[in-house]
């Protein structure tokens, strides 16, 4: 693996991981790490072994479905996002493992929600996972970009979705 050793917070052995990925719209960065994430562990036959969802910080979209423009990138992928928006919540903390923010905002945002020390513990930054080449250190907000900036997008959770996989393989094996 071409990246740092991220810390993990504990999780337990006996069940499947919960990863929830956590943007600001839960419209376009997060539901498609969400998707990406789904179809890499069901390709891998790993799918009882997850628990993956998404939301937002903010709670503008709720119910919809992921935009449209990020629904039509993800589709030239083979990826099918029909993720319906939600705000994430304080529950969130005890339902899942890992909370991934997909920038220092969204990082800044969960540690602010986090209701005790173990659930901060539990948020890292999505950038945890880039391969060490990237000259990225967040997933950019592509609402207000072209098209370039949802490839973007897509590009850097490919890549960050691969390397989280390696990373909990490795912590639990
Ligand atoms: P996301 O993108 O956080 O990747 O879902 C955004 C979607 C909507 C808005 C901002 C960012 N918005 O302001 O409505």
């Amino acid at each position: 693996m071409n990246i740092p050793s991220v810390q993990l917070p504990p999780i337990p052995e006996a069940r499947p991981v919960r990863i929830l990925f956590i943007c600001l719209g839960n419209i376009c960065r997060s539901p498609a790490a969400h998707g990406m994430m789904q179809a890499l562990v069901d390709s891998r036959g790993l799918s009882d072994s997850f628990v993956i969802d998404s939301a937002g910080t903010g709670g503008y979209h709720i119910g919809s479905l992921p935009d449209s423009r990020m629904r039509a990138h993800a589709r030239r992928r083979g990826l099918t996002l029909d993720h319906r928006c939600r705000q994430v919540s304080e529950a969130d903390f005890s339902d899942f493992d890992i909370i991934i923010g997909m920038d220092a905002s969204n990082v800044a945002n969960l540690r602010r929600l986090a209701p005790t020390p173990e659930a901060m513990a539990k948020v890292i930054p999505m950038s945890a996972f880039f391969s060490i080449a990237t000259r990225y250190d967040h997933v950019p907000d592509p609402y207000y970009e072209g098209a370039e900036g949802f490839e973007l997008v897509l590009d850097l959770l490919d890549d960050a979705t691969l390397n989280l996989l390696d990373t909990i393989t490795a912590a639990r094996h």
